[in-house]
């Protein structure tokens, strides 16, 4: 592909925030100057908790791969969903939360009108070609005033982004590599997913799309 190409589909520079609720907002780019710093942090995080298929509370294998880093960590099991200071493979604490991660995501929350946003967790998700996550809530976090800021990595993804009820209709909002989105406040328990992704490769990652979603969990 050419330069210009490039240039075109994969701006350099962050585009103008795009509000999709009342407190929810895609930052195009803005993660796009950390890449750098967030990759050799996730292949620390991924060598010291492994990518694992985790169980839901009904007996059903999770498509999408997930491990955490932070003092705690989301977990599923046939016990239900919670968050854990230990990983529950290797009954260590989870590895520590990348400095970089923190800064970005308050930098995140703020622009989104979040001040002193502190996360204490970070759910990793990757995603292989034709992986979907269902429609659901965060909500297992104590205190629903702190948003949720999601960092996009690798193949590009469709986000679901629907109302307060399951049935409710969803927006679709394109996530790209070094996208953040925010959500909180009067948007924060609202049902969201992502399709199933489309087949790629991407020169940085390669096959697949990694989310991470810093929480305050605790
Ligand atoms: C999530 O809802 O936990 C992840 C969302 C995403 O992958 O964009
Ligand atoms: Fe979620």
């Amino acid at each position: 592909m050419m330069q210009t190409e490039l240039d075109l589909f994969n701006p350099a520079s962050p585009a103008e925030p795009q509000w999709i609720g009342k407190q929810a907002v895609v930052l195009p780019g803005f993660a796009l100057a950390w890449v750098e710093t967030l990759l050799p942090e996730l292949r620390r995080i991924i060598a010291q908790a492994p990518f694992r298929n985790m169980v839901t509370p009904g007996g059903l294998n999770m498509a999408v791969g997930l491990t955490n880093c932070g003092a705690l960590g989301w977990v599923s099991d046939r016990r239900g969903y919670r968050y854990s200071p230990l990983d529950p493979l290797s009954q260590q604490p989870w590895p520590v939360l990348p400095g970089a991660l923190s800064e970005l995501s308050a930098l995140a929350a703020a622009a989104a009108g979040f001040a002193d946003f502190q996360p204490d967790a970070c759910l990793v998700n990757c995603y292989k070609p034709g992986t979907r996550l269902s429609l659901h809530q965060d909500r297992d976090e104590r205190d629903y005033s702190q948003p949720i800021v999601s960092v996009s990595l690798g193949l590009p993804a469709v986000f679901q982004f629907g109302g307060h009820t399951r049935s409710e209709p969803t927006q679709r909002v394109g996530l790209r590599h070094g996208d953040v989105m925010v959500w909180g406040g009067a948007d924060r328990l609202r049902f969201h997913g992502v399709l199933p992704l489309k087949p790629g490769s991407h020169p940085l990652l390669g096959s697949r799309r990694i989310n991470l979603t810093l929480r305050k969990a605790g």
